[in-house]
């Protein structure tokens, strides 16, 4: 969910206003995919590099992230939908934006409706360091790929098949890095609290133009069935 600072540079106001802003964006976009029928929606909220801002900034951004949880998580869970988190639960993170993250993700855990992952003090780095610290911590001398990926933050997640980068910046910024190895991805100059619904139908167009391979040569004759 990028751009949000520059939103609100563009219009003289402070960057947290441009956070404030992205927050319309995202439930508009989380109805909108939800609408569709997608079942996993993964929105990158802080990443582990995001402590390098301005004290002031994170701050607001602890604040904001527990702000939303609490008033958002009843109308979450009225509408089936299943929230996970998936990062570091470092000494950083504020117990009480942690005890937060618990209740909202144990009031809807039972939900059978999409699922709304938020990365919060995410790094695709970190987390595959911290899976294979804990595949050596079980005793194991094998590390293969199946290891790896049961020991992500959200195993049962499957690996995304989009994945939007807004506000014109083309890079991965250490996001799901695993996870996006045969993602198709969709670059957006849109400023994320400008992102609505019809952003996201353009870019689910973008993807269903695509063609995709998975390393082998497509059709039902290519070695991926
Ligand atoms: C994304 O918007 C929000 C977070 C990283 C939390 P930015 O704050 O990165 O906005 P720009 O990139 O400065 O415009
Ligand atoms: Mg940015």
């Amino acid at each position: 969910m990028d751009g949000n600072g520059r939103w609100a540079e563009q219009r003289g106001l402070p960057r947290t206003a441009g956070h404030e802003a992205g927050e319309k964006a995202l439930f508009e976009v989380l109805d909108g995919a939800d609408d569709l029928g997608v079942r996993w929606f993964t929105v990158y909220a802080f990443s582990t590099e995001n402590w390098r801002r301005p004290p002031d900034e994170v701050q607001f951004l602890l604040r904001f992230n527990e702000q939303i949880l609490l008033s958002r998580q009843e109308e979450l869970h009225q509408r089936n939908i299943r929230i996970q988190f998936i990062g570091r639960r470092d000494r950083r993170v504020p117990r009480r934006l942690i005890r937060r993250m618990e209740e909202a993700a144990a009031l809807t855990q039972s939900n059978t409706g999409l699922t709304l992952t938020i990365a919060f003090n995410y790094g695709g780095r970190t987390e595959l360091v911290d899976a294979v610290q804990r595949i050596l911590d079980s005793g194991t001398k094998r590390v293969t790929e199946r290891s790896i990926t049961r020991h992500l933050y959200a195993p049962e997640m499957p690996d995304p098949d989009l994945v939007i980068r807004t506000s014109g910046e083309y890079r991965v910024s250490n996001f799901l890095l695993w996870e996006m190895a045969y993602s198709e991805l969709v670059f957006s100059e849109t400023l994320w609290p400008d992102f609505r619904r019809e952003h996201l139908h353009a870019a689910i167009k973008e993807f269903q133009d695509r063609d995709r391979r998975f390393g082998g040569l497509g059709g039902s004759e290519g070695p991926q069935r």
